[in-house]
C-alpha cells in the first residue's frame, strides 16, 4: 500500500462574483507516494503546484477527487482521528517567518506543537526541543532569541525542527529554498534528505527550479494548467 495515493483530485475556483469563468487551478491530477520517497513537481508559475500541495493537505477543501494517506481516506475522518493522522502530514512554505509568532522565542516555537499534540511527557519537553534543534543543526544559543533575530536559513531550519517534533510522514515542500542564497539552499537541502533518510519521510517537493528538483526526487513530474502532462 502506498503512504499517499491521489485519485482524480480537483480543486476549481469562480473568477468572480458576477463571472461565470472557472478557474481549474488543480484539475484531475492522481498519482501514488511510496514511503520514504520524494516525487519532484515543476510548471510554470500559476499551474497550480501550491494550491495541488494545500489540497492534499486539506488545507484547501477539494472540488472533486479523493486522497488516501495510509490507506484512509482523508475525507471519512473527523476530530481526533484527522488530528491525529493530519499530524503526520506536514508542509514547509517559502517563508518561514510567516508561519513563527515573533513574540515567541525559538524555544517556544519548536515546543509548541509538541504541547498541541501532547506528544511528550511531563519534564521531557526540554529534551526534546534539544535533540530536535540538534537534528537541525542549530546552535543552542538561538533558543532563547526571537525570530526576527535569526537568519533566513536558521528560520527554515526552525521550521524543520517544528515540524519533525511531529514525526510526520508526509512533507509538501514548497519551494521551501527559492528565498535562500545558493550555499544555505544546498546546506537545507541536504539537511531534508538526510531527514528522510533517517525517518523515512516521503516529500512532495515543489520548485521552480528543475535541476534542483531533479536532484532531490525520485520522480518529476510536469504540471500544467492543474494537470500532469509528463513525467520527466
Ligand atoms: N483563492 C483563490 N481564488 C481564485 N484563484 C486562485 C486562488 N488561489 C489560487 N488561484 C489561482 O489558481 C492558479 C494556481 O495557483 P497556484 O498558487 O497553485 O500556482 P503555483 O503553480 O503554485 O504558482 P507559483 O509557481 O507562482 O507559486 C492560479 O491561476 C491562481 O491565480
Ligand atoms: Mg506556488
Amino acid at each position: 500500500m502506498p503512504l499517499l495515493k491521489v485519485e482524480n483530485l480537483k480543486k476549481h475556483y469562480s473568477a468572480g462574483l458576477f463571472s461565470r469563468k472557472v478557474i481549474r487551478a488543480v484539475d484531475g491530477v492522481s498519482f501514488e507516494l511510496e514511503r520514504g520517497k520524494t516525487l519532484g513537481l515543476v510548471g510554470k508559475s500559476g499551474c497550480g503546484k501550491s494550491t495541488l500541495g494545500r489540497t492534499i493537505l486539506r488545507l484547501l477543501e477539494p472540488t472533486a477527487g479523493k486522497v488516501f494517506f495510509e490507506g484512509r481516506d482523508l475525507s471519512e475522518l473527523k476530530g481526533r482521528e484527522l488530528k491525529k493522522l493530519g499530524r503526520k502530514m506536514q508542509i514547509i512554505f517559502q517563508h518561514p517567518e510567516a508561519s513563527l509568532n515573533p513574540k515567541m522565542r525559538i524555544y517556544d516555537c519548536v515546543a509548541e506543537p509538541l504541547r498541541i499534540h501532547s506528544l511528550c511527557k511531563q519534564g521531557a519537553e526540554k529534551t526534546w526541543v534539544y535533540k530536535l534543534i540538534e537534528a537541525v543543526s542549530l546552535n543552542e544559543e538561538l533558543l532563547f532569541r526571537y525570530p526576527q533575530e535569526l537568519s533566513g536559513g536558521q528560520l527554515q531550519r526552525v521550521m524543520i525542527a517544528r515540524i519533525l517534533g511531529l514525526r510526520p510522514k508526509f512533507i509538501v515542500a514548497d519551494e521551501p529554498t527559492s528565498m535562500l542564497d545558493p550555499l544555505v539552499q544546498a546546506q537545507i537541502l541536504s539537511l531534508l534528505k538526510n531527514l528522510q533518510q533517517e525517518y523515512g519521510i516521503s516529500f512532495l517537493f515543489i520548485s521552480h527550479d528543475p535541476a534542483l528538483v531533479e536532484w532531490m526526487s525520485d520522480e518529476v513530474a510536469v504540471m500544467e494548467m492543474g494537470k500532469f502532462v509528463k513525467y520527466l
